[in-house]
């Protein structure tokens, strides 16, 4: 999966909804000072910038395998430790964070058990591991309206929905198989409006994610028809999209000795 797009890019066609998600994802962590926290697959910054307004630089770090994303991460949140890496091994020692989070990431790890069981290591016993996923299963996900749109003229689109953490109770069953301890799911809703039709299609044609390498394989035509069919999906104009994720919070068991 490509996020090797620049960070306005992905502003532009996910951190419309992911900025108001991680508010959601905070309101249930409440991380609070002297706590220091992990941001795993932090993108452009959607969690790591306000978790940085609260806990302050010194107490964030941040992770992201898209070299893109950490150079204007680190342009974002001076200060911040911003590391080149994946969920899958954590450069940190053991322990040394109370809250390891990570937003929309855990259906794009290739061993999302062992990303979430690195969270847990790198992780206080006792401190919070957290995660959330659209729902692109139910189809719940800010794209759903886009891969209905595509299964409608391609029954081979594929849709998100078989990723993992993506459809109802999976993400639990990988944090219970990672190992972590009082696993808690519940699901996040935001509402995002958009102004018109054309803006809101734009940015699927930004090459982001598993859209933008869908969207890139089609040829004029049938990019177009995509389009069409996603206009009178959407119908006229201003409206809003409602998006829910899966999100999920746990405890970090004892370590090992
Ligand atoms: C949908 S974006 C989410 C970014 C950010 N957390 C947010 O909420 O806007 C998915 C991110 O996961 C990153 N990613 C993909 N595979 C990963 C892995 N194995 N470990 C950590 N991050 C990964 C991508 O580079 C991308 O930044």
């Amino acid at each position: 999966v490509t996020f090797d797009v620049a960070a306005d890019a992905y502003q532009r066609f996910m951190g419309r909804y992911a900025d108001p998600l991680a508010q959601l994802v905070l309101g249930e962590v409440r991380p609070h000072p002297p706590q220091r926290a992990l941001d795993v697959g932090a993108g452009p910054g959607a969690l790591t910038a306000p978790l940085v307004a609260i806990l302050g630089a010194d107490a964030v770090a941040a992770i992201d395998p898209s070299a893109s994303f950490v150079d204007a991460l680190r342009e974002r949140v001076p200060g911040v430790d911003v590391r080149l890496g994946r969920a899958e091994d954590l450069p940190f020692p053991d322990g040394g964070f109370d809250l390891a989070l990570s937003q929309l990431v855990v259906h794009f790890m290739s061993d999302p058990v062992r990303g979430l069981a690195e969270m847990a290591r790198v992780t206080r016993p006792g401190g919070i591991v957290a995660a959330t996923a659209w729902d692109f299963g139910g189809d719940r996900s800010p794209l759903a309206l886009f891969w209905s749109a595509a299964r409608d003229l391609d029954p081979n689109a594929g849709d998100e929905s078989e990723l993992p953490g993506a459809r109802a109770g999976h993400l639990a069953e990988l944090f219970t198989a990672a190992g972590l301890h009082d696993v808690r799911s519940g699901e996040l809703t935001v509402a995002v409006p958009y102004d018109d039709p054309d803006t809101w299609w734009q940015p699927y044609t930004l090459g982001v994610g598993p859209v933008g390498e869908y969207v890139a394989t089609l040829d004029e035509p049938r990019r177009e028809a995509l389009r069409a069919r996603c206009m009178e999906l959407l119908g006229p104009g201003p409206g809003v999209i409602e998006a829910t994720a899966w999100f999920v919070m746990a405890t970090s068991p004892p370590q090992p000795r």
